[in-house]
């Protein structure tokens, strides 16, 4: 008591003589030390320095020099109290930063382009993920970062969500366990991340201005399960708050959300920014625990410093929102002064980034022996454009600024094949012309009036019946590309257009006339149509968006150097419209009420209601029995697996069970088996879904004939759901079932145990409820 008597005394004598230091003295006296003014421009960004965009309110505030060209944005720097500003870059997929600074090409600051998100999470593997991690968060520490914007979890509602490849799932188990990986991965390096974009960010089409009405009990289990998971397992120095409203609040205006959930209920510790721009008023932002506004402008700081003038915003609040940014600032590297050498090795994290591609491939099909290719398939006619232009990742703030990257065509060459040349020629040709005719634009343009993709070039029917006799086999390749800013359409995207179907019809004749196999490689970041088409083709190899190695990695897969372990996180319906939320996506406009927004951008007021509610992903196909064309969970592999003696720790559930089971490689190559748990609950009071995902583990590389066993756990929380009347999660009594498969719908091993009794395993605030009744879907 004493001591901190002392102590105080001399800091105050120090605010006479010399300020306070962040680092010697308490983030208290540090606070204490600030200017009103510097309190209100620490909490708003530096502003956003786009070549040829200015913010809308003009000059921005405090602009220190930008320390990393490209990077997201800044935070306000304050040297007399030896605050630094720090750097965020986006983004999920790879740091996104200026390639070639002033036009000098003989230093460059390219980074990698790792396989996507929707790649990583068909993993199925924490310690890969965390792999990938550890690499990426030396490049984000190398160019000067200290919070890189990723990684992103938002759950997979609709395959048409236009960033579906930033976010890993339709589970929010997988979600938040790949995403914890990846955020100990990257925070190893001692820079940050910032896990976004919380919550319920589930579409582009209205990104600003969305009502997402959602269920109480939606939101917990499904929204919000992922962040939860990510944020108690893996501490993110940063979470990024979203666009949309939650049942009529601004996520980045939320207390429910950002405070009695994320830090009262969750105990976050970290600090929160806005997406860029997100929200409307900067002093509800404040007040709702929403420490940073990004990218910042002048007039958010003028209102929060007027609030505080005007008794409106207590300036106790305002302190406690700049102490949680100075918590992590005085983490970053650039309070450590860390001098970065712009020298990341990129060489060795290009290695990371193709191993991991080949694990998260899933393969689809594979009839005939198709794959992988014999020792007789030496030459190879690729179709498709996508053969010759690899997708490494998706658009818009998710994308890498990369040095290069390995089109299927290259792989294939590269690995010792030989690409059809009159065919490679004919696809060469026809992109350059494509090319000359949609010229490349800036970003803003592009964001603004984004270029059509490519089409498909037309089959020529005489080339391919000409080249069929002469090559081994046919690969086509399929690709779509997304992003940012807008959500995907059905015709010519969820669906092939014509050209495509054209193009596997015509290939798929003349290859099988001479018993040639054909396979289809998919470049695609989320789900698409495979349903029409598949019957046609003998193997198909869903690749995603691989990153930088993508055409190397592919042919790591299809040459059988790597056996294929990946297996889907989200699930390939039947058709667009038996997904749940089909006929809410993406909501209604009220075109009436727009409004003129930021760049002249219309803001069309809209809503949408997640009807599905739980139902979300296999939870509905396997509850309502909707047959599905693969289903969640669900990977091919060149070996095959046997499932035995799955044993349950007790027959009664007592604090927690344990699930053994022992999965054997039963094939003639070594291969990886994803082993998933899934729990059936009994009949109650609250709807249930048929079963849930509740632990997953990936083998080892097991050898023909080796077996390992696997240990799952279950916890009281892994059998409650969240009952809106009490707002607690309960677990009901009676018989559970742990099921045992390898897709959500192969399941091989199954065993019971009984809760005796009900369970309430956490007791929670009743907050984010809906503003209107919502006809929620039920199992009767
Ligand atoms: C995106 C964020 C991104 C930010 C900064 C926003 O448009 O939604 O994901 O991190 O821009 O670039």
């Amino acid at each position: 008591m004493l001591c901190l008597v002392v102590l105080s005394i001399e800091y105050h004598g120090f605010a006479q003589k010399a300020a306070p230091q962040l680092g010697k003295a308490p983030i208290k006296a540090i606070v204490a030390a600030m200017t009103l003014e510097e309190k209100a421009k620490l909490v708003v960004g530096n502003g956003f320095h786009m070549p040829g965009l200015s913010t809308p309110s003009g000059p921005t505030i405090g602009q220190t020099q930008d320390k990393v060209p490209g990077a997201a944005g800044t935070t306000f720097a304050l040297p007399r109290l030896g605050i630094p500003s720090i750097v965020v870059s986006d983004g999920p997929a790879g740091v996104r930063i200026e390639p070639i600074r002033n036009k000098d090409s003989s230093k460059t600051y390219y980074a990698t382009a790792w396989p996507v998100a929707t790649l990583l999470a068909s993993s199925w593997d924490t310690s890969l993920v965390k792999k990938v991690g550890v690499a990426f968060g030396q490049e984000v520490r190398e160019y000067g970062i200290d919070v890189i914007l990723g990684p992103a979890l938002n759950i997979h509602r609709n395959p048409l969500g236009g960033r579906n490849f930033e976010y890993y799932s339709e589970d929010p188990l997988v979600a938040g366990s790949i995403t914890a990986a990846m955020v100990k991965g990257i925070q190893s390096n001692g820079v940050g991340t910032s896990i976004k974009h919380f919550a319920a960010n589930n579409q582009e089409t209205d990104r600003n201005t969305v009502n997402t009405i959602v269920s109480e009990r939606a939101l917990r289990e499904i929204y919000l399960k992922g962040f939860e998971i990510a944020v108690k397992q893996s501490h993110p120095w940063t979470v990024m708050s979203s666009y949309n409203y939650i049942n009529g609040t601004y996520t980045s205006e939320s207390y429910d959300l950002l405070t009695t959930i994320l830090r009262k209920e969750w105990g976050y510790k970290g600090f929160v920014m806005t997406d860029w721009f997100g929200g409307k008023d900067p002093v509800a932002q404040i007040k709702s625990g929403n420490n940073l506004l990004m990218p910042g402008t002048a007039d958010q700081a003028k209102k929060i410093l007027d609030a505080v003038n005007s008794g409106a915003l207590d300036e106790k609040v305002l302190d406690e929102n700049v102490a949680g940014i100075l918590e992590i600032i005085l983490k970053s590297p650039a309070f450590k002064s860390y001098k970065y050498s712009d020298k990341p090795n990129l060489k060795q994290d290009a290695a990371v980034s193709r191993m991991a591609a080949t694990e998260g491939m899933v393969l689809l099909k594979n009839d005939n022996k198709a794959l992988p290719f014999t020792k007789a398939i030496h030459k190879i006619a690729l179709f498709g454009i996508n053969g010759y232009e690899l997708i490494a990742g998706g658009t818009g703030s998710g994308d890498v600024n990369k040095a290069y990257s390995i089109s299927l065509a290259q792989g294939l060459s590269a690995a010792g094949y030989t690409v059809d040349a009159a065919v490679k020629k004919s696809y060469t040709d026809y992109i350059t012309e494509e090319k000359i005719k949609h010229p490349k634009k800036g970003f803003i343009e592009e964001f603004m009036h984004p270029t059509p993709p490519m089409t498909e070039m037309q089959a020529n029917n005489e080339l391919v019946a000409a080249r069929a006799g002469e090559n081994d086999i046919a690969v086509i390749a399929i690709g779509r590309n997304a992003g940012e800013g807008r959500d995907r359409k059905l015709e010519a995207d969820y669906n092939l257009d014509e050209t495509e179907t054209m193009m596997i019809k015509t290939v798929t004749n003349f290859f099988h006339s001479l018993h040639k196999n054909v396979v289809v490689v998919l470049n695609i970041g989320g789900v698409i149509n495979v349903s029409d088409w598949k019957d046609g083709v003998d193997g198909i190899l869903l690749a995603w968006q691989p990153g930088l190695e993508g055409g190397n990695a592919i042919t790591d897969i299809l040459s059988g150097k790597v056996n294929p372990s990946g297996k889907l996180a989200s699930t390939f319906p039947a058709s667009y419209n038996d997904v749940p939320s089909a006929k809410n996506f993406p909501g209604k406009e009220f075109p009436e009420k727009a409004v003129t927004g930021m760049m002249g951008m219309k803001m069309i007021p809209a809503e949408v209601t997640y009807e599905e509610g739980i139902y979300v992903g296999y939870r509905y196909y396997n509850t309502f029995n909707v047959p599905v064309t693969y289903e969640f969970g669900y990977g091919l592999s060149y070996t095959s697996f046997n499932y035995t003696g799955l044993k349950l720790s007790s027959t009664s559930f007592n604090g927690k069970i344990t699930a053994k089971v022992t999965v054997t490689n039963t094939g003639k190559v070594a291969g990886k088996e994803v082993v998933q748990l899934y729990l059936s609950a009994p009949a109650g009071k609250l709807n249930k879904p048929a079963q849930e995902l509740k632990g997953f583990a990936k083998t080892g590389l097991l050898q023909p004939g080796k077996s390992q066993t696997i240990t799952f756990t279950l916890h009281p929380e892994d059998l409650a759901s969240f009952d809106e009347s009490s707002s607690s999660w309960i677990a009901e009594p009676g018989t559970y079932t742990v099921k045992i498969g390898a897709s959500s719908s192969k399941i091989n091993q199954a065993a019971t145990f009984i809760l005796a009794k009900e369970l309430v395993t956490e007791k929670d605030n009743k907050v984010l409820v809906p503003q209107v009744s919502i006809n929620e879907l039920k199992k009767m």
